[in-house]
């Protein structure tokens, strides 16, 4: 949970309330704006994902407003699967989106044997930041999400396994 300049973002798994409140600044950063998630379906998407207790958030402090936002689905290709996570534009670039993956991985690895992700095959920065954290492609998803896009399937192993 500490970021690269040192500080320390709290995880917690977030309530159906607090997860809903976040779908209205996700839905205004990339790559969901381009893609045309509207900020009541991430919403939505969001407080259905929290009531099964696959979402955490990352602040500054324990009961601070989130930060960060990860959503971990179980049971997917023998592991689990990274279906969201956003950083809050001003608080990008300090760790946290960093911590929220060792999250998942922390959580993950206790039984299963690999963590995915997707990212839009626009999303270099997504990309970059999951291949420095240890993430191998390992396919593409053409049109999954809208026509036109790619996703980008990467995966992460157990004890660096690639
Ligand atoms: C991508 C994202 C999750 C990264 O979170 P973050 O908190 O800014 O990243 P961190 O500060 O934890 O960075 C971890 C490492 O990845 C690198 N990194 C982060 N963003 C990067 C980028 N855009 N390009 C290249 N490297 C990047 C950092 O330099 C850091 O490496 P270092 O420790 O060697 O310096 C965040 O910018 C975000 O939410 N983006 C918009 C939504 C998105 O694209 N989500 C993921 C795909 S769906």
């Amino acid at each position: 949970m500490s970021g690269a300049s040192g500080a320390t973002f709290p995880i917690r798994s977030a309530s159906v309330v607090v997860a809903g409140r976040e779908g209205a600044w996700i839905a205004g950063i990339e790559p969901w704006a381009s893609l045309g998630y509207s900020a009541a379906a991430l919403r939505r998407f969001l407080r259905r994902a929290a009531s099964a207790r696959q979402v955490w958030v990352a602040s500054a402090t324990r009961a601070g407003s989130p930060l960060g936002v990860l959503v971990l689905q179980p049971g997917v290709l023998l592991g689990d699967f990274v279906a969201l996570l956003a950083v809050r534009p001003e608080a990008a670039g300090q760790g946290i989106g960093r911590a929220l993956i060792a999250h998942a991985e922390s959580r993950t690895f206790v039984d299963r044997r690999w963590l995915f992700v997707s990212a839009d095959a626009g999303n270099r920065g997504a990309l970059a930041f999951y291949r420095k954290l240890g993430f191998v492609r390992v396919g593409r998803l053409p049109d999954l999400v809208r026509a036109g896009h790619t996703e980008i399937l990467l995966r992460k192993g157990r004890a660096g396994r690639p």
